[in-house]
Parts: structure tokens; sequence; C-alpha cells
């Protein structure tokens, strides 16, 4: 297996740097192959902006960035920052995103990573045979799997089903479905440890020996079971068919 580690946390005397040490040695330990993105250790710059893509010919003309990114990376022309991380995803069957959970989604500078490196004709917005766009189950990343680790300052109840956070499957709804799925990234369920900030030195080496034990088995770890918008449980409009969970809404309905 060949995995990138994408990690976002600043402080390396962290809960999560630890967990990130534990969990990289675990695979190598396994004989896999890791690479990393630490992105706060690489200084990785965050927005998107011009300096990502060449200036246009005509300054006049409207520019719809997802359209420059897409010339650029056509083009060869993205900024360097970018061409390396998308070269470490082409390399990797496995990508593992591992965050504190800030504000109910990941620090900015994953964000950021999202925003500069999975951009339009490389993650997305690539087209089947059929001239169909490939999302949801299928894109340009279709046939790698994707985890996240995370911390949450919360306790369980608290990111349970009925819990006051919200449930934490829709929580990471938009990492998951969003943007894993989207690509064609299978999501596998996330490793989270609740708790964190409460966490003894006891509780790090559970949560540590908890980790290796999930990366153990993660070649046989069932994705989370999303549904393809091209098998046919969407109708033409991109909503789900009635007879799927009828009655139901909210974002677990897209889960079969
Ligand atoms: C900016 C910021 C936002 C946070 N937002 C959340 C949140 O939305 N939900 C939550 O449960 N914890 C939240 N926390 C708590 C962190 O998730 C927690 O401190 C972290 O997981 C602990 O891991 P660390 O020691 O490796 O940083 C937040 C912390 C910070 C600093």
């Amino acid at each position: 297996m060949k995995t990138l580690w994408i990690f976002a946390h600043p402080e390396a005397r962290s809960l999560n740097a630890a967990l990130r040490d534990t969990g990289v040695a675990a695979l190598r330990e396994a004989g896999h192959q890791v690479r990393e993105s630490d992105l706060y250790a690489m200084g990785w710059k965050p927005v998107v902006d011009g300096a990502d893509f060449p200036a246009r010919e005509r300054p006049e003309d409207r520019l719809l960035v997802g359209d420059a990114q897409e010339h650029a990376y056509r083009t060869g022309e993205l900024s360097r920052d970018i061409r390396a991380e998308q070269e470490k995803i082409e390399w990797a069957d496995t990508l593992v995103f591992h965050f504190p959970l800030w504000w109910f989604g990941p620090p900015a500078i994953l964000k950021g990573w999202f925003d500069r490196v999975l951009v339009q004709g490389f993650a997305f917005g690539v087209q089947d045979a059929e001239g169909r766009t490939r999302r949801y189950g299928d894109g340009g990343l279709a046939g790698k799997r994707a985890m996240v680790v995370t911390s949450v300052g919360a306790r369980p109840s608290s990111f349970g089903p009925r819990g006051i956070h919200g449930y934490v499957e829709d929580v990471l709804f938009p990492v998951h479905h969003g943007t894993f799925w989207y690509t064609g990234m299978a999501a596998l369920p996330p490793f989270v440890v609740y708790g964190a900030d409460r966490s003894t030195e006891a509780d790090v080496k559970e949560r540590q020996e908890e980790l290796r034990e999930r990366l153990r088995n993660l070649d046989a770890l069932a994705p989370l079971p999303f549904r393809y918008e091209a098998g046919g449980d969407y109708d033409a409009d991109l909503v789900l068919r009635p007879e799927l969970a009828p009655g139901r809404t909210g974002l677990q309905v897209h889960s079969a």
C-alpha cells in the first residue's frame, strides 16, 4: 500500500503530532510505503490567488477561478507546490487526512490544500467516454481510498445521532461526501478521538494503540456506503428517487 499522510496541526508537542508519529510508524512497520505532507512544517500557502496560475492575456475577460486552475493544470503552469502535491496524490492509493476539528471542519490550512490542489481537470470536472461528468463515486481520484483522522474537544455522546453538536458523520459529510466521494475516492470510516482536550498521558497511549489497530486493518476496511451518482439512485435533477429512503431527508439519505 502507498499512503500519503496529510497532516494539519501547528504544534509538534500536540496529541495529534503524537498520533501522526504513531500512525506513520505503524504503516511503515507493516511494510507500507508512506509519504507525508506536513502542511504547517511545509509552510503551505492556504489561499488560492493569482500566483497559482499565469496571468491572462486579456485582463478584461471575466475570470472563473476553476477554469484558470484547469487551464494551468493542463498546460503544466500551476505553481510548483501544487504540482508536487498532485504528484504525491497520483502516487498514493490511500490518503489519510489528519487534523484537529476546528469550528466543525478542518483547519484553514487544510481547507486551502483542498482549494489549491484538487483542481478541475485533475480531481473533478473530468468526463467519461459519453461526455458525462464523473462525480460522486467517480472522478479524477477514482480508485483511491481516503480516511479522516481527527480529534475533537467534545465527548462522544454529544457527537452522537442526537447529540447537541450534530451527528459526527453529518459534521464530516462535507469532507467525506463533498470532497472524497465527489472526486471518486472511497471514504473510509473516520478515526475520531473524543474529549481530546482533557486527555491524560494514559489516554494518549490508549488512542495511539487504537490507531495502530485501525491501521493494521486499513486494507480490509469497508468504505462508507455512499450512493453513486451514476448508479441509478438519483433522477435527472440529481434528486434521490422517492422509493429510496422514503419520507426521509437529510445527509444520511445519501448512504445506501
Ligand atoms: C480554533 C479551534 C476550534 C475548535 N473547534 C472545535 C469544534 O468545532 N468542535 C470540537 O469538538 N472541538 C473543537 N476544538 C477543540 C479541538 O478539536 C481540540 O482542542 C483538539 O482536537 C485537541 O487536539 P490537539 O491537542 O492535538 O490540538 C477547537 C479548537 C480550536 C483551537
